[in-house]
């Protein structure tokens, strides 16, 4: 453990000593796409951040009234609706939509509130031809205009424009379905922006979700979403996974304002076990054995003399994740084909990027500044000339159910993850300081991601 207490020198731009993911990315057997091997690193100071920022519900007032209804919010997959009809209900912040697949294939977002009196028009996702509300039956048609009000005689008052459903604005990239509720503002590609350039090789719109599981977590959404930003974490809340997992030679890149990158490398040893001996096969192993992102439990695979497990593993991942995708991944680098390479979007939407089934996560406070609806999704290939699998629906665990029995190995890590959160939520309230101190790079995505709050919560 001698490099956890090795200080670091004082200057901002200090990075952890030793190997750099960019030297990984040197001596790998494809060539790094140029935009990972880009340092897009910022200092963006080093001031503590204040815990009303995660518990205030005054705090959480401003952003469901200044920020919320600005960004572009993730609200479903293509996948969740692909027929004319199909409806998914999306909540988050207050506010209650509905995603409806119209006719021509493209899809608009309702006010999912009765005109009437005010009833939630509906509270499940499904197939229909129009929407009826179950208190009066005031009904409307899947374009949002108004189709029948029962007793027309006595709302003589009511008619024609005013009484079609308040709409927001959709787009959509790569499979993913956003809404913006107000409008104005950017469109989504610069909202994503440089996002779908990187995204284009690993092609999410040719996946489907082929898991999805969520779970209400007794923290602020900030909270949550914040422990998927760093590796940082990884020396003591995921020990088990160290020997394969280089947590310290993460690369963290800030783009603008709304999107981040960290690369946490994987198939190295973790820089916290210098003097550890550890061999290539012994990093193999562990890698196989708690990575369940990558391969099926029990696999077992040989390090060859003179071979790296990272390499080794590179050759097993390409073939691997080509087969089941029905796609030749022989250009893939030995980096995306087994590093988390977890992209942020502000404020909530964080798909990895690469060619393996990639993890999706989405954060929303459900309902208040303590809870939040925290979900995962793998997202995988659909073999050309095959029908995709079915649409998987989220399975939502009780408060007693762990995410392992979802997601297995993947599931049994953010377990760990969870593990936390609740009593960072119970800590800082019962803080005496009401600060938080980040690390100045491998925090640096925390920072930014704040930074940009305040420029909604200011204007
Ligand atoms: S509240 Fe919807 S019809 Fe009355
Ligand atoms: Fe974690």
């Amino acid at each position: 453990m001698a490099e956890n207490d090795r200080p670091c020198s004082g200057d901002q731009s200090a990075r952890c000593p030793g190997r750099t993911w960019d030297e990984l990315a040197d001596a790998d057997s494809r060539t790094v796409p140029v935009f990972l091997r880009r340092d897009a690193s910022r200092h963006l100071g080093s001031a503590p951040l204040s815990t009303d920022r995660y518990t205030s519900p005054e705090f959480f007032q401003q952003e469901v009234e200044r920020m919320w209804p600005r960004v572009w919010q993730f609200a479903a997959r293509e996948e969740e609706m692909p027929q004319p009809g199909d409806v998914v209900v999306y909540e988050n912040a207050g506010r209650s939509f509905l995603l409806a697949r119209q006719p021509d294939g493209s899809v608009r977002a309702f006010h999912n509130v009765c005109l009437h009196r005010g009833r939630k028009l509906r509270t499940t996702s499904g197939n229909v031809s129009e929407f009826k509300c179950p208190y009066h039956a005031f009904t409307w048609n899947t374009d949002g205009t108004l189709k029948n009000i029962p007793c027309r005689w006595d709302f003589p008052h009511l008619e024609g424009e005013k009484m079609e459903l308040p709409e927001a604005q959709v787009a959509l990239w790569g499979g993913f379905i956003f809404i913006k509720e107000d409008a104005g503002g950017p469109t989504l590609q610069e909202f994503l922006a440089p996002l779908p350039e990187h995204f284009e090789r690993w092609q999410p719109e040719q996946r489907v979700t082929t898991a999805w599981a969520g779970k209400v977590v007794a923290a602020n959404w900030k909270a949550v979403a914040e422990a998927f930003m760093e590796a940082f974490h990884v020396i003591a809340t995921h020990p088990q996974i160290m020997a394969f997992t280089g947590d310290s030679n993460s690369k963290y890149n800030l783009y603008g304002d709304n999107v981040n990158l960290a690369i946490t490398p994987f198939g190295i040893p973790s820089p916290h076990l210098e003097g550890v001996d550890l061999d290539q096969q012994a990093v193999m192993d562990a890698f196989l054995k708690y990575n369940g992102r990558v391969v099926p439990q029990n696999t077992t695979i040989t390090v060859p003399e003179g071979r790296s497990a990272r390499e080794v593993m590179g050759d097993f991942n390409r073939k691997r994740f080509g087969e089941l995708a029905g796609r030749d991944f022989d250009h893939a680098s030995d980096a995306e084909v087994q590093d988390a390479l977890t992209y942020n979007v502000f404020p909530n939407f964080s798909p990895w990027g690469g060619f393996s089934p990639t993890v999706l996560y989405r954060w929303r406070p459900w309902p208040d500044q303590d809870h939040t609806l925290m979900e995962v999704r793998i997202l995988s290939f659909v073999r050309d000339g095959e029908p995709g699998p079915g649409m998987v629906p989220m399975r939502m665990l009780d408060a007693d159910e762990n995410w392992a029995s979802a997601l297995g190995v993947l599931g049994s890590v953010i377990d760990q993850d969870m593990g936390n959160l609740p009593h960072v939520q119970a800590g800082m309230k019962a803080s005496k300081t009401k600060k938080l101190q980040l690390g100045n790079y491998q925090e640096s995505r925390i920072r930014h991601f704040h930074q940009t709050l305040d420029k909604y919560l200011e204007t």
